[in-house]
């Protein structure tokens, strides 16, 4: 009998099915992802039944690679965790059923994880609960949500604001798709704004930054996308013209001064000096250089996650269980929470 030394995780509350197992001392053994985005991109968006029926099916197949790759991992397994939510409630009925079934079979406890705060935590990937530095702002920007946190503590988090409409991922992604440029479009349209790059923006390409005069802390990418497919139609903008560089610049220009603008606003008003940003769009080095610039003049240090840990995967969810572990937290009864924030 092997000894009890590492945690498994399932992830599967969007598109993306992950299985990992991290060691007790931190280091990744097996880490599985599997992406439906293809299913999805005739669509230009996630479907919801296409991506629970994917996981439905992927799990089982991902359960069986991670034993063929090391065949006596499941004997380590102390706990397993699952993600609860937020995400698609068939998404995540998918996961946390076949997660109920793996834990049963193994006698070991289940624990029901939100997703953000496995994002929340990534950019620390590695690091005991002591070395993060508490307290920390934590900016999560990904396809489905833009949340603002405080993080007092693994257990003291407090939700500062968020989007109220769009998620400025999920604004990448219209854009992207309206030009043909493919879904998710987020990647795609950095690849355009980086023949620009670092170029002063044409007036007729400029953009409305978002949410520039509200008081509160929370975002706001719809009118921005309404904007740039304005500018699309008025300058006959597609995805072969000369003109997409500019756009796909001007765009990601208004959504990182939209966060920048209240970033800063949380960071006075909490004295926070660190900030940890994370989710998909936090994979884009414009944004990464953006923010580190702004940083050089306001004493702020920022955390990003490493690429691999930036779109969904069971491995940051690993992290955020094993950090749980470590504390002694027990787990609790819990049922899917699609709008866990
Ligand atoms: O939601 P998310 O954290 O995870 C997955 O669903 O896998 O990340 C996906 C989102 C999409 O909206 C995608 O367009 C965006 O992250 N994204 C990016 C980049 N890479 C992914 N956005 C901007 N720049 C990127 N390099």
């Amino acid at each position: 009998m092997k000894s009890k030394r590492t945690v498994l995780c399932i992830e599967s509350s969007f598109d993306d099915t992950g299985i990992a197992i991290l060691d007790f001392d931190f280091q990744t053994s097996v880490s599985l992802l599997s992406s439906s985005a293809e299913l999805h991109s005739p669509y230009g968006g996630v479907v919801p039944e296409i991506a629970a029926r994917d996981h439905i099916r992927n799990l089982p197949i991902m359960l069986k690679q991670l034993l063929s790759r090391e065949n006596k991992a499941l004997e380590t397994v102390s706990c397993l965790g699952v993600t609860r939510g937020p995400g698609l409630p068939g998404c995540l009925l998918a996961g946390v059923s076949f997660a109920r079934g793996v834990a049963q079979a193994l006698s070991v406890p289940l624990y029901g994880l939100n997703h953000l705060y496995g994002h929340l935590f990534s950019p620390f990937f590695g690091l005991r609960e002591k070395e993060i530095p508490f307290p920390f702002l934590g900016l999560v920007v990904t396809g489905g949500n833009t949340a603002l946190y405080l993080v007092n503590g693994l257990q003291s988090i407090e939700l500062l604001g968020e989007t109220l409409d769009d998620s400025a991922g999920e604004l990448f992604d219209k854009i992207a798709f309206k030009l043909n440029l493919g879904y998710p479009g987020g990647a795609r349209l950095e690849e355009e704004a980086k023949k620009v790059q670092g170029r002063q923006v044409p007036r007729e390409f400029i953009l409305p930054i978002p949410m520039r005069e509200s008081e509160d802390l929370n975002f706001s990418f719809s009118g921005l996308k309404t904007a740039a497919l304005r500018l699309i139609s008025r300058l006959g903008i597609s995805c072969s013209s000369n003109a997409l560089p500019w756009l796909a610049s001007s765009l990601q220009q208004s959504v990182w001064e939209s966060l920048w603008l209240k970033l800063i606003k949380a960071v006075n008003l909490t004295g926070a000096k660190h900030v940890a940003v994370s989710g998909g769009v936090a994979a884009n080095q414009l944004l990464r250089d953006f923010l580190t610039h702004k940083s050089e003049t306001e004493a702020i240090t920022f955390h990003f996650p490493k690429a691999r840990l930036c779109t969904d995967n069971a491995e940051m969810m690993a992290y955020l269980l094993l950090l749980y572990v470590g504390r002694g937290m027990e787990p609790e009864p819990f049922d899917i929470d699609a709008n866990l924030v």
